[in-house]
C-alpha cells in the first residue's frame, strides 16, 4: 500500500469507473491522500480521502474483482482513518449505493443528509456526481466523547 501520485491517475479512473464509481472530480482531489496497491495498471485497490473543512469524504474506495475478499479495502479503510486521525478530523463521511453493509461494518453509521454538515454537502461527490439515492454515513475519528 503506498501513497498514490499523478502518474496513478489512469489506473485509479478505470478501477473507479470499473466499480461504478464516480470520476469526474478525480482530477482535481489531492492525491497525497489516496492510497493504491499495485504498480501502473492495473491496480488492485485504491481509497482516498477528500478534505472538507475539518471533516473528510471517505471516497474512491474499490478494489479490483480478482483481489476482492482479501482484506485491501479493510486495510485501505484504516489506514485512511489513521491519516484521517493524524490531521484531527472530527468525522469521514461516505456515500454509497451498494456496500452501505459493508461500511456498517467497519463502524459507520447511516444518518439524514440534513445532518450533514455544509462543507461536506458543497464537495461535488454529494453536490453533483453521487445520486440521491446512494446512503449517506459517518463515523467519528475523535476520542469516544467528540463522538
Ligand atoms: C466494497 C469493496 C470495496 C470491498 O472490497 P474488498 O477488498 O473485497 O473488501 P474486504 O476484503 O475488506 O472485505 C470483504 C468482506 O466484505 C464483504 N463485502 C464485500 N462487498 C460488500 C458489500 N457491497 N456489502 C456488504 N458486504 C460486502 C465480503 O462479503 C467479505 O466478507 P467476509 O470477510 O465475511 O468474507 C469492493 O467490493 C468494491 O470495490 N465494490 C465496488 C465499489 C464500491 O461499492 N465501493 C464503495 C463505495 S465508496
Amino acid at each position: 500500500m503506498r501513497t498514490a501520485n499523478r502518474e496513478d491517475l489512469p489506473a485509479i479512473r478505470d478501477l473507479l469507473a470499473a466499480s461504478g464509481l464516480p470520476t469526474d472530480d478525480l482530477a482535481e482531489q489531492d492525491l497525497s491522500l489516496f492510497l493504491v496497491q499495485g504498480e501502473g495498471e492495473p491496480l488492485a485497490v485504491v481509497g482516498g480521502l477528500e478534505r472538507c473543512g475539518s471533516a473528510a469524504l471517505l471516497r474512491s474506495v474499490a478494489t479490483a474483482p480478482a483481489h476482492r475478499g482479501r482484506g485491501l479495502a479493510r486495510t485501505v479503510v484504516a489506514a485512511l482513518e489513521a491519516r484521517a486521525r493524524s490531521l484531527d478530523l472530527d468525522a469521514l463521511y461516505l456515500l454509497t449505493e451498494t456496500a452501505a453493509d459493508y461500511f456498517q461494518a467497519l463502524g459507520y453509521a447511516p444518518l439524514d443528509r440534513a445532518d450533514v454538515p455544509g462543507s461536506i454537502r458543497e464537495s461535488r461527490q454529494f453536490a453533483d456526481l453521487c445520486p440521491d439515492s446512494a446512503t449517506v454515513m459517518r463515523k467519528g475519528m475523535g476520542a469516544p466523547d467528540r463522538g
